[in-house]
């Protein structure tokens, strides 16, 4: 069993307020005009980096250095505040999926066997994100899903799709479609009845999270379980051509949409004695569906019909919930996380962010876990986010409420830690709005003032990072770093994060003069960050942790 108890740190004293600010989607890159964050002004994190060059510097925020299976694969929230909070790198969803279909375990676990149970007189559903995003499914992950569920006795398949346009260029979904209704087509001439059945955009259609709007979510289970939606095609293909050429429409917010067959007939509704699986592996935006396909109870939204299904998760999404209870692979287990240990060391630890991202600093800082460690000890305060806008309409966000709200808990003296998100880079730099971006970068450059005048009033210490890149660069680029036309020689707007590192600073009137970051973990990433706030609260950080940051010098 774990040893809870932290050795107390020989240099560093105890009892100073720490506050970890994580500035979402915040990454460095070169001075430029689709830097957001170069060109918004950004006074208060610009002054950190020219005043402290030993309390400043970068940290890998991607690929290897957070769990990914490549250096390719650009960072996210998830898998970056996973590596913040539990200060280990665990093998993230995407490789152990990987893993999984390639070693052909993945068809011989308990959660497949669970669906193949409904092969012989029910349809295979399969419901996620298609795109090579890599965030939060992989389209190569559902091609070898689907050959392998129709080699293991699926004979009727539906696919549910959302597409993307957020975690890969917008515009990418008809492309994603195309491969898919090839694959299908493959499986057709294979005697599997295979089909896309339903579809809609991911921001717009099943992929909410953390109970923003539930309405999100009821869109979805309308088009794949009843089989109703606004817009009806013969084809997946067109659907999305067609919804595509709307005025300001784009892949994050197509409508829900069905397929029907001649007879106007929805072609894939969910149905008792059906199986169905969510392919993605990553939990925030598949944990609402998953209530909704697996809870008994429930009440978020009338969903007329509540088919007797066998529902299994690409992975478990909820550790603590046990949901969903069946699943193709087992989730990483992040286990013994930082923010467990301060807690059992007596740590007060308040955390707070909007509702968009409130989870990143709860559920994914604590390993994938909802709930808290000891009621007692700890506040978790979620501030509420606008609901049925995209934040290009209001870049500002909840910045100043979530200042507000970091600030009164600091100043209360009820707190050790003070936790806090600050979404605006990311969730504006995921419109591809560069004007708004700006904003956007402003105003979470002022909100973090405001938490770091409190902690200068308390004589605490400060921890200002950032989870993955985004607002850093708004275009998508060639390998010399220019950007890429088009065939109309227009730039191209990247939505998504990128494979950037970002800023780590500490300092504060707390932060003893002779603590500075070492000099020799050139390549350190956000999975030593853990250890790094562990010692500011003046404990060691467990052994097998990856070494903290900072280092204190005689003088
Ligand atoms: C999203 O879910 O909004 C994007 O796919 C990834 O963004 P996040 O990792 O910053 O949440
Ligand atoms: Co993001």
């Amino acid at each position: 069993s774990t040893d809870w108890k932290l050795p107390d740190h020989q240099k560093i004293a105890k009892n100073k307020v720490v506050g970890v600010v994580v500035l979402d989607g915040w990454g460095e890159y070169k001075d430029d005009q689709y830097n957001c964050i170069h060109t918004a002004e950004t006074p208060f994190m610009d002054s950190l980096k020219k005043n402290a060059p030993n309390r400043w510097r970068l940290i890998k925020a991607h690929g290897s250095a957070v769990g990914l299976p490549t250096e390719d694969d650009m960072g996210n929230s998830e898998v970056g505040h996973n590596a913040l909070g539990a200060g280990r790198i665990f093998a993230q969803g995407a490789k152990l999926v990987d893993f999984a279909l390639a070693s052909g375990k993945i068809f011989e676990g308990e959660g497949f066997k669970y669906i193949q149970e409904c092969f012989g007189t029910g349809t295979l559903h399969l419901i996620g994100l298609l795109s090579d995003g890599g965030v939060h499914s992989r389209l190569d992950q559902l091609q070898l899903l689907l050959k392998g569920a129709s080699e293991h006795g699926a004979k009727r398949i539906r696919v549910h799709i959302l597409t993307d346009g957020r975690d890969v260029l917008d515009g990418s979904s008809v492309g994603f479609v195309e491969t898919l209704e090839n694959d299908l087509e493959d499986l057709r001439k294979k005697g599997v009845d295979a089909k896309i059945a339903s579809g809609g955009g991911r921001m717009y259609v099943t992929m909410d999270r953390y109970e923003n709007d539930w309405d999100v979510v009821k869109r979805g289970w309308d088009a794949q379980v009843l089989g109703q939606a606004p817009y009806k095609f013969k084809s997946a293909v067109e659907a999305v051509k067609k919804l595509r050429a709307e005025p300001k429409a784009n892949d994050q917010y197509l409508p829900p949409f069905i397929i029907v067959d001649e007879n106007d007939k929805a072609v894939g509704p969910i149905v008792d004695g059906d199986a169905v699986v969510t392919i993605n592996f990553r939990a925030d935006r598949m944990v609402m569906m998953a209530k909704a396909l697996e809870y008994e109870n429930f009440d978020a939204f009338d969903r007329v019909r509540f088919p007797k299904i066998h529902y299994a998760g690409m992975l478990q999404y909820d550790g603590e919930l046990k949901l969903p209870s069946h699943y193709l692979v087992s989730p990483p287990e992040i286990d013994r996380t930082s923010g467990e240990y301060l807690v059992k060391n007596g740590i007060r630890t308040f955390a707070c962010s909007e509702t968009v991202k409130f989870g990143h600093v709860t559920f994914f800082w604590n390993g994938n876990r909802s709930g808290y460690f000891n009621s007692e000890l700890e506040e978790y305060v979620e501030i509420p986010s606008d609901v049925g806008i995209t934040f290009n309409q209001e870049p500002k966000m909840k910045a100043v409420e979530i200042g507000e709200k970091a600030k009164e808990a600091i100043l209360s003296g009820r707190f050790d830690q003070i936790r806090v998100n600050i979404p605006n880079g990311d969730m504006v730099g995921h419109t591809g709005d560069i004007e708004a971006t700006r904003v956007a970068c402003k105003a979470a450059d002022e909100a973090v003032k405001m938490i770091i005048d409190a902690i200068e009033q308390v004589g605490g210490i400060y921890v200002i990072t950032a989870d993955h890149g985004n607002a850093e660069d708004m275009v998508k680029r060639n390998k010399a770093g220019d950007p890429l036309l088009d065939k109309n020689g227009k730039i191209q707007i990247l939505t998504s994060h990128t494979l950037q590192p970002v800023p780590i600073a500490i300092g504060g009137p707390g932060l003893a003069p002779n603590i500075r970051f070492r000099q020799d973990l050139a390549g350190g990433g956000l999975a030593n960050v853990a250890a790094t706030v562990i010692n500011l609260h003046g404990f060691e950080a467990p052994k097998d942790y990856e070494p903290s940051l900072i280092e204190t010098t005689d003088s």
